[in-house]
C-alpha cells in the first residue's frame, strides 16, 4: 500500500472521462488500496481514481457513521446512479480544489449500482452523507467537478485548510468492503445515469478565479464540506 500524489484541479486529466474496469485483478486491488491509504491520510472521506490521475470508473469513500457507531467504507467499481430523488444544497470541497467550498444542489437520495472490490454486484439506496459523497464522487468519472454546479464564481468560498471533520472515528480496522450491502436491497430499474453525462457536457471548463485572493471569502468559522473532508 502506499500513498499517491493527488492532482489538482489545473490538471486535465480531472477533466476527461473515465473508462469502465473491465478486470478485477491484483493490480487493481493494489490501486484501491492505495486510494484508501490516499484519502485516509488527506482526511478526505470520498476519493475517486481520476483524482490519483488513473481514469478508471472506481471510487472509494469512508467515514463515521453516527448511526452504526463505526467506520463505513464504501468501494464501488464502475458505479451507475440509476436512481435520483428529491434536491438540496449542499456544502461541499473536493481534495482536488484544496482549500474552496461551494454549494451546490444534490439530489437527496440516490440509488447506485456498480461491483464491489470482489467483483460482487451492489445496489446501494441511500441518502444522506454518503448520497451526497456518492455523487460528487461519480461525477469525478465523468470529468465534472462540484464547481462546475456553483451559480457563479463567487460562490466559490475559501475556507481555512487543516480541519478535519467527519472522519473515522477509531475502529480503523473495519475496511472489510460492505459495499453497503445493508442499504442495498433491491433494484428499481434501469439508469437515469444520462444526467450525469448531460452535465458533463454542459460543464465550465474554466475553474473559475480559483487562483485569486481569499479577500471577501468570509470565513464564518463554519465547517468545510461533507465531501472530501478538510476544513
Ligand atoms: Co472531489
Amino acid at each position: 500500500m502506499a500513498l499517491r500524489p493527488i492532482i489538482t484541479y489545473e490538471n486535465p486529466r480531472l477533466r476527461k472521462k473515465s473508462v469502465k474496469i473491465k478486470r478485477i485483478d491484483a493490480e487493481l486491488q493494489r490501486l484501491i488500496d492505495d486510494m484508501i491509504d490516499t484519502m485516509r491520510a488527506a482526511e478526505g472521506i470520498g476519493l475517486a481514481a481520476p483524482q490519483v490521475g488513473v481514469l478508471l470508473r472506481l471510487v472509494v469513500c469512508e467515514y463515521a457513521d453516527e448511526d452504526s457507531d463505526g467506520v463505513r467504507q464504501t468501494v464501488l467499481i464502475n458505479p451507475e446512479i440509476t436512481e435520483r430523488q428529491g434536491e438540496w444544497m449542499a456544502e461541499e470541497g473536493c481534495l482536488s480544489i484544496p482549500g474552496y467550498v461551494g454549494t451546490v444542489p444534490r439530489a437527496e437520495f440516490v440509488a447506485v449500482r456498480g461491483k464491489n472490490r470482489f467483483g460482487k454486484d451492489v445496489r446501494i439506496k441511500t441518502d444522506g452523507l454518503l448520497a451526497h459523497i456518492l455523487q460528487h464522487e461519480i461525477d469525478h468519472l465523468d470529468g465534472v467537478l462540484y464547481i462546475d454546479y456553483l451559480a457563479s464564481p463567487d460562490d466559490l468560498r475559501k475556507v481555512e485548510p487543516g480541519k478535519r471533520r467527519r472522519r473515522r472515528q477509531g475502529n480503523e480496522d473495519d475496511t472489510d468492503d460492505p459495499s453497503s450491502a445493508d442499504d442495498a436491497q433491491d433494484a428499481s430499474g434501469d439508469g437515469d445515469i444520462a444526467s450525469a453525462e448531460d452535465t458533463a457536457a454542459a460543464r465550465d471548463p474554466e475553474l473559475p478565479r480559483i487562483s485569486g485572493g481569499s479577500d471577501e471569502t468570509a470565513l464564518t468559522g463554519q465547517p468545510c464540506c461533507d465531501i472530501c473532508g478538510h476544513a
